[in-house]
């Protein structure tokens, strides 16, 4: 989970406790990226996974981009802050590539696209296990190289982890996995929603090989979630979820809150560029603990997150294997 959540506490305390965590390498530089690893590995010895954004490939409409940045000036004025410059748009891709292959972990994820068959197969060279994530059937074949793929439904929360920044709406997860698994014999790792054990039984009856989850954990001590995120997802007052690219330009799901409500129409498919032109929004929101003006992400299931411990949560999650 890129943005904060996926800290190496949350990661080791996954994998401690029999799960795989996984490292969010998104938005971040490839020696941050190292630096998460280091500490992840000081925390345990167990496998664990680093997921990658592919670069982005947009042919960004810079007009529709001015347009929204001009519509985002009085927002940005009344928090005392500038829309932001637009930086790289490869999210630091090859230097990560390089890092990883040098020290890999266990495993590593892609998401946003399928990486050429070089970069999978030198993964691959080395004993890592190459997960893709794909919403759609026609993904999954793209994504044969893949040795397992991860089937994120719409349901899913935060960013949309298509190839493409696509206006389709997501599939739901119970009929998105076995249209998946119709076109690829390879092993089904299933997302989106999934926050009970009765959901993990679910999914892997339909033919997964295991769950993913990401909401459920955004509360736990060890996610670094902001503290507002964590209250909202606690929040009453919040009372449905929707996609929506006001915030970064693609289509991601979050708590329904003012700025949601008020930008998603006008919000252009320009990613990374809209999420840059957010950002010092999005952080001056977070310092003045204002929650309307912040991606609160969630997933369809969020009001099942609680705030237990991570090792608790996966207990949790497992209990399907007690059941006879
Ligand atoms: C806060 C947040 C951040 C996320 N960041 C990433 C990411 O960096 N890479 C990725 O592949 N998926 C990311 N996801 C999506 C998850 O991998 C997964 O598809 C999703 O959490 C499953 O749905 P759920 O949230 O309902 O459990 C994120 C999800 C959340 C909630």
């Amino acid at each position: 989970m890129a943005g904060g959540a996926s800290t190496p506490e949350l990661v080791a305390a996954v994998s401690e406790a029999g799960g795989l965590g996984f490292l969010a390498a998104g938005y971040k530089t490839a020696a941050q990226v190292r630096a998460d690893i280091d500490r992840t590995r000081a925390l345990t010895g167990r496998p664990f996974g680093v997921n990658l954004f592919l670069p982005s490939t947009d042919v960004v409409d810079q007009v529709a981009v001015a347009a929204y940045r001009e519509r985002l000036l009085p927002e940005a004025a009344r928090l005392g802050v500038e829309p932001g410059d637009a930086g790289d748009r490869t999210d630091d891709w090859h230097a990560k590539v390089a890092d990883l292959l040098a020290d890999p972990p266990a495993v590593v994820s892609f998401t946003f696209g399928c990486p050429d068959d070089e970069v999978v197969g030198e993964f691959r060279a080395r004993g890592v296990v190459v997960v893709v994530t794909v919403t759609t059937p026609e993904e999954a074949r793209l994504a044969s190289a893949a040795d397992v793929l991860c089937v994120q439904g719409g349901e899913a929360g935060a960013h949309r982890g298509s190839f493409t920044n696509t206006d389709a709406r997501g599939v739901p997860i119970r009929t998105l996995l076995p249209q998946v698994r119709a076109v690829t014999d390879r092993p089904l790792i299933a997302a989106g929603g999934l926050a009970t054990a009765g959901h993990v039984a679910e999914v892997l009856a339909l033919g997964a090989v295991a769950a993913q989850a990401g909401t459920a954990f955004l509360r736990a001590p060890e996610s670094g979630a902001s503290d507002l995120h964590k209250r909202a997802l606690a929040d009453p007052r919040y009372t449905e979820t929707a996609m929506t690219r006001a915030f970064s330009g693609r289509p991601a799901r979050g708590l329904v809150n003012r700025f949601l409500a008020e930008h998603s129409a006008s919000a252009p498919a320009a990613y990374p560029d809209v999420h840059y032109l957010t950002s010092p929004l999005r952080k001056a929101a977070t310092a003045q603990d204002d929650p309307g003006g912040v991606n609160l992400w969630a997933g369809a299931s969020w009001r099942l997150a609680t705030d237990r411990p991570a090792a608790e949560i996966v207990a949790r999650l497992e209990d399907y294997v007690q059941v006879p």
